[in-house]
C-alpha cells in the first residue's frame, strides 16, 4: 500500500520530490511501522503510555503528530468535520503540487466522499455478500487443491494468501462495473476499482498469511478452529492482534482542535497508529498477547468513522472461510524453514511477509 500511495502521490509532473526520497524517509517517520516479528516495536507501547498524542519529526517543514492511544485515535478518525483526508492540504507545501493528489475514496472528503461511498456501499450489503459466499468457498477449495498437488514446500503467500482475495475482488468488480459503468466517469470508476483492489488485496492477503503463521505457532488454536469452534472470535482477535493496516491514511487538521489534551493546529498532519491503538491497555489486560479466548475487544483494525473500511464484512467472510478450510485440509502444515529466516516487510503500511514457505504433508 505504501508503494501504491507513493506511486499515486508522486506520479504527477511536479517532480520536486521523487520516489527515492520516500524510501529514504528518516527513521523518525518510519519507526511506528517497524515490528519485531508480529509485534510493534516496544517504543510504540511506551509512547502510548506516556504521550498518546506526540510530535513526529517529519522533514520538509511539515508539522505532524503521531496518535497511538485508542480513545485518541477514535477521536481523530471520528471527526471528519475537523480532519481532512484530502492531500491538497499539502499543496504548495514541501514541494507538493496539486496533481500529486492520489484521488479515490480514501483521499476524498464529503461531499465527494459521500457520493463515491454511496456507489460502493450497495455492493457490500450482507445480502449481496452472501451471494458471494459460495464463490469464496470454491476459490478457497481451488487453492487448497492446487497446493495439495505440489510436491515439497509451498509458498503460502503466493499460492493461498494472494489468490483468494484477488479472485474474490475480481468477482466483485465485475458487479461494480456492470451496474455503475454508465453512472460515473471512466477516471472515477478506475479510481474506485483501484481503491477496492489496493484496499482489499494486500490487506486480506497479509491477514491470510500472518493468520496462518499464528495458527502454526498455536497448535491448540488450530485444533479448535479445525473442530469449527470459535472461528468468529478467533478472526476478530487476529484482526486486532495483527492490525495489518498499521496506520490510517494521514489526516490534516482543518481547524485548531484539542485531542487527548494536546492542541493540534489547523494544517497539521496527523498519523493514527492503529497497531498502537489496538493494544491499548484500556481495552483489556495483556493486549500485547494473542488470546483467541478474549471476548470482544473493540478493535480499530478496519478504522473508524466515515472512512471505516467498506470491505470489512467481505474480508471477514474470506478469513472465516479460509482458515478452517486450511487447517482441516492440511492438519500437519508447518513452516518449511526456521521461523527466524522469515522475511517480514519492513516499514510497510500494510505489514506482511514476502514469502511463507510451508510443508503440508507428513
Ligand atoms: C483484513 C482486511 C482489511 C483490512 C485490515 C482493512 C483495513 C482498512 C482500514 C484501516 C481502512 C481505513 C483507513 C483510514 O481511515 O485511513 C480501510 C478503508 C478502506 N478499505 Fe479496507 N481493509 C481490509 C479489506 C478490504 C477489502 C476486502 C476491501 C474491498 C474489497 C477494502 C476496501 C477499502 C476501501 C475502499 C477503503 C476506503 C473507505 C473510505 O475511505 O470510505 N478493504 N480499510
Amino acid at each position: 500500500m505504501l508503494s501504491w500511495l507513493a506511486r499515486r502521490y508522486l506520479s504527477g509532473t511536479g517532480g520536486m520530490i521523487d520516489l527515492a526520497t520516500i524510501s529514504r524517509l528518516p527513521d523518525s517517520v518510519l519507526w511506528p511501522l517497524r515490528r519485531t516479528g508480529l509485534d510493534p516495536v516496544d517504543e510504540l507501547g511506551r509512547r502510548r503510555e506516556q504521550e498518546p498524542v506526540s510530535r513526529m519529526q517529519v522533514p520538509l517543514g511539515i508539522r505532524a503528530w503521531l496518535v497511538t492511544g485508542h480513545e485518541e485515535v477514535r477521536a481523530v478518525l471520528g471527526r471528519a468535520d475537523a480532519f481532512s483526508n484530502d492531500f491538497s492540504n499539502l499543496t504548495g507545501r514541501a514541494g507538493v503540487a496539486a496533481q500529486h493528489n492520489p484521488g479515490g475514496l480514501g483521499f476524498a472528503d464529503p461531499p465527494v466522499h459521500t457520493r463515491l461511498r454511496r456507489l460502493l456501499t450497495p455492493e457490500f450489503t450482507m445480502r449481496r455478500l452472501s451471494r458471494l459466499a459460495p464463490r469464496i468457498e470454491e476459490i478457497v477449495a481451488g487453492r487448497l487443491d492446487a497446493m495439495a498437488a505440489v510436491d515439497g514446500p509451498v509458498d503460502l503467500w503466493q499460492e493461498f494468501a494472494l489468490p483468494i482475495p484477488s479472485l474474490t475482488i475480481c468477482e466483485l468488480l465485475g458487479g461494480l462495473i456492470r451496474e455503475h459503468g454508465d453512472d460515473i466517469g471512466d477516471l472515477e470508476l478506475a479510481g474506485l476499482a483501484d481503491g477496492v483492489l489496493t484496499g482489499g488485496l494486500e490487506t486480506s492477503a497479509s491477514m491470510l498469511a500472518l493468520g496462518a503463521l499464528v495458527l502454526m505457532e498455536n497448535p491448540a488454536t488450530a485444533d479448535s478452529i479445525r473442530a469449527g469452534d470459535g472461528v468468529d472470535p478467533f478472526v476478530e482477535e487476529l484482526l486486532r492482534y495483527l492490525t495489518v493496516v498499521q496506520v490510517a491514511f494521514p489526516r490534516f487538521a482543518t481547524r485548531d482542535i484539542t485531542i487527548g489534551g494536546v492542541r493540534i493546529a489547523a494544517g497539521d498532519a496527523v498519523v493514527c497508529s492503529l497497531s498502537g491503538a489496538n493494544r491499548d491497555g484500556s481495552l483489556g489486560t495483556g493486549m500485547d498477547r494473542f488470546d483467541p479466548g478474549r471476548r470482544t475487544a473493540p478493535h480499530l483494525a478496519f478504522g473508524y468513522g466515515i472512512h471505516r473500511c467498506v470491505g470489512a464484512e467481505l474480508a471477514r467472510m474470506e478469513l472465516r472461510a479460509a482458515y478452517p478450510a486450511l487447517v482441516r485440509r492440511f492438519p500437519r502444515m508447518r513452516l518449511a524453514g526456521d521461523p527466524g529466516d522469515l522475511s517480514f516487510r519492513e516499514t510497510s503500511i500494510v505489514y506482511g511477509v514476502d514469502a511463507l514457505p510451508v510443508l503440508l504433508g507428513s
